[in-house]
């Protein structure tokens, strides 16, 4: 899709204006008299329309320009005004630009194309006479669409053409061309590291597991990176607690956490941010067979903290154990951990909230409050110290389950959270609850591309 300016509405009978009609119910096309078709969106409480809305209505014109087949669209930037919205133009002109991206992607790479073609907008003329500085947030805007959209592809991609080296190799990909450098480590190495998190649970898998590190140096060299930890399962069938039926059909987005850092990383190299930013990635594909890791084993991890296995399926917070470790190197201003971590996440906040967890007060707030600028929502569950006692090994120093079946998603936080604590300043990000994408936001079924758009934000305010 191309954004472009015009100061005019364009004649072109191919270019169908979208306009935004305040008061009116419905939403209905139009063909004036030279050909031109008008889609109208009827915006029936203009007064009503917040942030949130305003987000929904970006992708909404793209959506009805996709159901109708057109592939030209102008619209009006002044039509995106209402009453009680108190956004600045750049930031509008952003959001709008990084929404009706997302909205026009599919995943399409493995579809035949439909005889009438694929439904999709190439072209968008925004029609302003306003400054430069809106051309610019439309660009950074969509700059920040596409890479939402290429994590979502990455994680969207099916399982059997995932593996821990393609992940690797998609990382390299995604970055090709850009400041930033490559790491990538294999079996050999982690051993050498002492990596026996990530090694005991791709240990059961044909495939190798890697370790994915991204480096954009582009701030001050005296100044401390920010670090971005992904979890990098690329199936989780469980392992030899193998998951039961339903429950394993999306577990190809299990590494959508790292997919989301990477693109992250790319696009923060794009921006030029000022930043130092590092992302890491323990890729590995969690599998049943006879050389898997078993419940009661005891891992030693890169902390040197024993890992006692009660459930194979808890592999993410395994992995992530030596990726925080590993972070230490960089003597961290910030390390933020992604990860599709627990179900149970997704039973307390439903699907429409990553969970948030530290006992950085400040970051909480200030993730809360970005969180609602960039459209990845996030809420906090307790990180209290009464919650490790629900995670005490027997045989090994932690457990990587609790001990019973409540607060899952506190006590994958709370593990996660004795590997961390080293860290200045860390947060984990539970994004189970947003692995795909829901009904009504309009946005095409899979991966839902959280939280590149949240982390972009935290990277360029931190
Ligand atoms: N990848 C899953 C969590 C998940 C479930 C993500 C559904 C997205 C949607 C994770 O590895 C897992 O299996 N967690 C277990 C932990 C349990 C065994 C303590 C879970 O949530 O059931
Ligand atoms: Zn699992
Ligand atoms: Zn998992």
């Amino acid at each position: 899709m191309q954004i472009t300016f015009a100061p005019t509405i364009p004649e072109d009978i191919d270019v169908a204006l979208v306009s935004l009609v305040p008061g009116q119910e419905q939403s209905f096309v139009q063909i004036k008299d030279a050909g031109q078709k008008v889609l109208s969106i009827g915006i029936k409480e203009p007064d009503k329309i917040n942030r949130r809305k305003f987000i929904l209505l970006a992708r909404q014109v793209i959506a009805l320009a996709r159901t109708h087949r057109v592939s030209k669209i102008a619209f009006e930037f002044s039509d995106f005004t209402f009453p009680k919205l108190r956004m600045t133009d750049e930031d509008k002109a952003e959001v709008i630009a990084t929404n009706i991206t997302m909205a026009n992607f599919e995943f399409i790479k493995y579809k035949t194309e439909p005889k009438e073609g694929w439904s999709f907008v190439e072209e968008v003329t925004v029609v302003t006479n306003k400054a430069a500085k809106i051309k610019k947030a439309f660009e950074k805007g969509h700059i920040i669409g596409k890479e939402v959209n290429a994590s979502r592809a990455l994680a969207t991609n099916p399982g059997g053409e995932m593996t821990p080296e393609i992940l690797a190799a998609e990382a390299k990909k995604a970055v090709e061309g850009l400041n930033v450098k490559v790491e990538i480590l294999g079996e050999k190495e982690m051993k050498k590291l002492g990596m026996g998190g990530v090694l005991g649970v791709g240990q059961g898998s044909d495939a190798e597991s890697q370790f994915i590190i991204l480096e954009y140096m582009n701030g001050k060299k005296s100044e401390k990176p920010l670090v971005l930890v992904g979890k990098g399962v690329t199936f989780d069938t469980g392992g030899l607690n193998v998951k039961p039926g339903d429950f394993m059909y999306e577990m190809h987005m299990d590494m959508s956490g790292g997919a989301a850092v990477i693109h992250t990383v790319a696009a923060a190299a794009k921006l030029k941010l000022k930043k130092n930013v590092v992302a890491l990635v323990p890729a590995v594909e969690n599998m049943p067979s006879g050389s898997s890791y078993h419940p009661g084993d005891v891992l030693r991890s890169m902390s040197g903290k024993t890992i006692e296995v009660i459930n194979t399926d808890a592999e993410g917070r395994v992995i992530l154990s030596d990726a925080l470790t590993y972070a230490e190197k960089y003597n961290p201003r910030l390390v933020a951990d992604v990860a599709t971590l627990t179900g149970a996440a997704v039973v307390a906040l439903g699907t429409r909230a990553s969970a948030i967890f530290t006992r950085d007060e400040k970051l909480e707030t200030l993730l809360r409050k970005l969180g609602e600028e960039s459209g990845d929502y996030v809420w906090p569950l307790p990180m209290w110290e009464e919650y490790e006692e629900e995670i005490k090994g027997t045989f090994g120093d932690v457990a990587n389950t609790g001990k019973t079946r409540y607060g899952g998603a506190i006590d994958g936080a709370t593990f996660l959270q004795q590997f961390a604590q080293n860290l200045t300043s860390w947060v984990h990000i539970d994004i189970a609850p947003r692995m795909t994408t829901i009904e009504g936001e309009f946005l095409a079924k899979g991966s839902a591309g959280a939280p590149v758009r949240l982390l972009l934000r935290l990277l360029e305010t931190y």
